[in-house]
């Protein structure tokens, strides 16, 4: 079911994020935003990976409490079920359904190289689950069961766009053709925005100290604190490179939120110090998310219709997925 343009068949984009914990500017930088820009020009399936997000501990209030405010927050950015297919990941059973699948055709080596199990397996060393080694295999059947040209995603996650690219490749090889083999589409800057109190780390949820990163949904006031607080160098220039990791972070993310180029900012703040560029970092994010903070307030204070759109966005998921999935099911010789 691929919707047109005039007579042109617009080209296929899917995307998910995981819903564990606030989501952060890297987040939107790396991929809502792009998930937002690509909206008008493709046919988006967009969804909220929870199957992903237990393959580490979660306590199931909070769980749910959190699927729901990353659906609510896809709206808030502007994301329209009318227009692009939005749903929770475990309401559409044949990522699951697949995922097993792909693991039969998927080799130990290669899922033991992924850098991301590997960090993942440091941080929770007391809970190296079999989910957490075979996480690569369900993100590739998210995104195989719905045939996407591109996969708008952060630099982080392109090793496991690759891995799909190759699975999809491998069964296509021996099975004919049953896969779109995508591309990942990663945005110039933003793809990858680090800690503001490390920025030899990236960004991220799970990072215990709260000054290292922004929530899409933090008060202007916090934003700018933040900001403020971030860590820098003694060189005292506005410079974009590799000595000045701090300050080419926050010009990494100021070009990203305001279109400028590297050049154009080095320029605007030649000669200024440090304090004024950081404000206006701050104030530029605070004034991009806070219309998200607001939509959110709202669309999150109403659950009934918040059920009524995921429910309505599986149901749309379920009917392309289950073709791709049926697909996949009879090519290696089930009984259907
Ligand atoms: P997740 O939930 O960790 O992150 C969601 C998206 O945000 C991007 N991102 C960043 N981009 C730039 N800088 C950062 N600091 C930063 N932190 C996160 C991620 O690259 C991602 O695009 N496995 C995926 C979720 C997933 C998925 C999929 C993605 C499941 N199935 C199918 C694409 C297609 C993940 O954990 O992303």
């Amino acid at each position: 079911m691929c919707q047109t343009q005039g007579n042109v068949e617009k080209k296929k984009v899917l995307s998910c994020i995981q819903p564990s914990g606030m989501l952060t500017l890297g987040n939107y930088l790396g991929a809502l935003k792009n998930w937002l820009n690509m909206q008008e020009e493709f046919d988006c399936t967009y969804a909220v990976a929870d199957l992903h997000a237990i393959t580490v501990r979660q306590e199931p209030a909070k769980l749910r409490a959190q699927i729901n405010s990353t659906f609510a927050l896809m709206l808030a950015l502007g994301l329209d079920p009318e227009k692009s297919t939005l749903f929770i990941q475990s309401q559409v059973p044949e990522h699951a359904q697949l995922a097993w699948i792909l693991s039969c055709y998927t080799q130990f080596g290669e899922m033991s190289r992924m850098t991301q199990f590997k960090d993942k397996s440091a941080k929770h060393s007391d809970n190296i689950n079999v989910g957490l080694f075979a996480y690569p295999a369900l993100m590739a059947a998210d995104i195989l069961l719905y045939k996407p040209d591109f996969v708008p995603v952060g630099a982080d996650q392109k090793q496991h766009l690759e891995i799909a690219r190759d699975i999809a490749i491998r069964f296509n090889h021996i099975y004919g053709d049953v896969f779109t083999v995508p591309d990942a589409y990663i945005p110039k800057t933003g793809a990858r925005v680090m800690s503001l109190q490390d920025p030899s780390k990236k960004m991220s949820k799970s990072d215990e100290n709260v000054n290292s990163w922004v929530a899409i949904l933090d008060s202007k006031d916090d934003i700018i604190r933040k900001f403020k607080r971030a860590v820098t160098d003694s060189l005292g220039t506005v410079r974009y490179s590799e000595e000045q990791l701090g300050i080419s972070n926050l010009i990494g993310i100021y070009s990203a939120v305001t279109g400028n180029s590297i050049e154009e900012i080095e320029k605007e703040f030649d000669g200024k110090g440090y304090g004024d560029f950081k404000l206006a970092v701050g104030e530029a994010v605070a004034d991009e998310l806070a219309p998200i903070k607001q939509r959110y307030d709202e669309i999150i204070a109403d659950k009934g219709e918040l059920e009524r759109l995921y429910r309505e966005g599986a149901v749309k998921a379920e009917k392309i997925a289950r073709k791709t999935c049926f697909k996949a099911m009879k090519k290696v010789g089930f009984v259907l």
